[in-house]
């Protein structure tokens, strides 16, 4: 890794009413207003937050530029300490704080949920800064953008499924959904009604009845990621994909809405040799915030910004054909329709 520091901007501060580590990334404006969720996750350290706010915002900036966004990336990171939990109030301060920093960047940057925050925590970052996106549709915002993120999976899925098999009919294909929260949850419904065979994982035993009510066979989630099937859909964390467990893998494919799957970008060299096409997450994983942008910023229909997030089946499909016709990895040709949008940043 090289020293060179690749952000615009970076903010590490302790919050005044918390005393917690607040930071915010911003990778690039180039093409606009930055963009990038508020994770609020327990780290060894804030060392550890900082390097995850670099990366995330960095991966931010690739997304919104391949969606055809006119914004750029950013991150904001919370580093709970271990064990830390936060009551109520505790939670308010520190969400009070976050919108104190991302206010001093005068609206260069926007936050809205992530892991660790949802939509009313939005709300809360709202009394102090305007820059939020997705709060409740009653509060006046577009809401929880998950389902959006999954539409757009789908529309991804349809597009490995016709590179890879000659077909975007998802009628008996296999699929292994690895993680059935917010947004696997709604991929393995849809999966389920496109008439998809179905496995499904995920660590929380509670969401065995959801995968079920889906007719997914239910397995552990090393199981789950080392099934023969078609596609493989990772919907849990990212980080899943690494050298350790790509030889284990027995799946075709592999797309779906975890950030940063690759533990590293040699990974994707890995899953080429071994034949499984990879669809790089920062295409498959853009339908929420392509859907916020367009509903909360350009005040299109929920049905309008719908048929945008549909788009991701032709910009993966061009992304795949370029890899196609340069013999390179997705991951390289997505590499390089991004610099093309934004320039090298990196
Ligand atoms: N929500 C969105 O709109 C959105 C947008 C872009 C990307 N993503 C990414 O998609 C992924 C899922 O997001 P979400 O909003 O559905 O999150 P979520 O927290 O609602 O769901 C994640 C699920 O994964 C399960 N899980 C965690 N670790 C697991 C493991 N090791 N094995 C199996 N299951 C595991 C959890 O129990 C949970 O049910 C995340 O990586 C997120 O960053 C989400």
């Amino acid at each position: 890794m090289s020293g060179d520091l690749h952000a615009e901007r970076v903010v590490l501060q302790r919050g005044a009413r918390s005393g917690l580590p607040v930071i915010v990334a911003v990778h690039s404006t180039a093409l606009g207003q930055a963009l990038g969720g508020c994770r609020l996750a327990q780290y060894p350290d804030w060392r550890y937050g900082l390097a995850d706010a670099l990366r995330l915002a960095a991966a931010m900036s690739d997304k919104c530029a391949l969606a055809g966004l006119a914004h750029g990336g950013g991150k904001t990171v919370v580093a709970l300490p271990p064990g830390r939990v936060l009551d109520p109030a505790g939670r308010r301060d520190l969400l009070h704080d976050v919108g104190d920093v991302i206010a001093s960047f005068g609206g260069t940057y926007a936050t809205g949920p992530d892991v660790g925050t949802g939509p009313d925590d939005m709300v809360t970052i709202a009394e102090r800064t305007p820059w939020v996106f997705c709060r409740p549709v009653p509060a006046g915002g577009s809401g929880d953008s998950s389902e959006y993120t999954a539409v757009g999976v789908l529309a991804a899925l349809r597009a490995v499924a016709a590179h890879r098999f000659g077909s975007a009919d998802l009628a008996g294909r296999s699929f292994a959904v690895l993680g059935l929260g917010r947004v696997g949850g709604s991929v393995a419904r849809m999966l389920a009604e496109a008439g998809a065979t179905l496995l499904a994982a995920d660590v929380d035993a509670g969401r065995r009845a959801l995968a079920e009510g889906y007719g997914a066979t239910w397995v552990s989630p090393h199981d789950c990621l080392t099934a023969d099937v078609d596609i493989l859909v990772p919907a849990a964390l990212g980080g899943l994909l690494t050298a350790r467990s790509v030889p284990e893998l027995r799946c075709a494919a592999i797309a779906g809405p975890a950030n940063n799957q690759l533990d590293s970008p040699a990974t994707a060299d890995l899953l080429h040799e071994r034949g499984i096409l990879w669809a790089p997450d920062i295409v498959v994983s853009a339908g929420g915030v392509i859907h916020a942008v367009a509903v909360e910023l350009h005040h299109e229909t929920s049905a309008q910004a719908t048929a945008r997030v549909r788009g991701i089946g032709g910009t993966l499909t061009a992304v795949l054909d370029t890899a196609r016709a340069t013999g390179s990895t997705p991951a390289a040709a997505a590499r390089h329709h991004a610099d093309r949008l934004i320039g090298p940043t990196g």
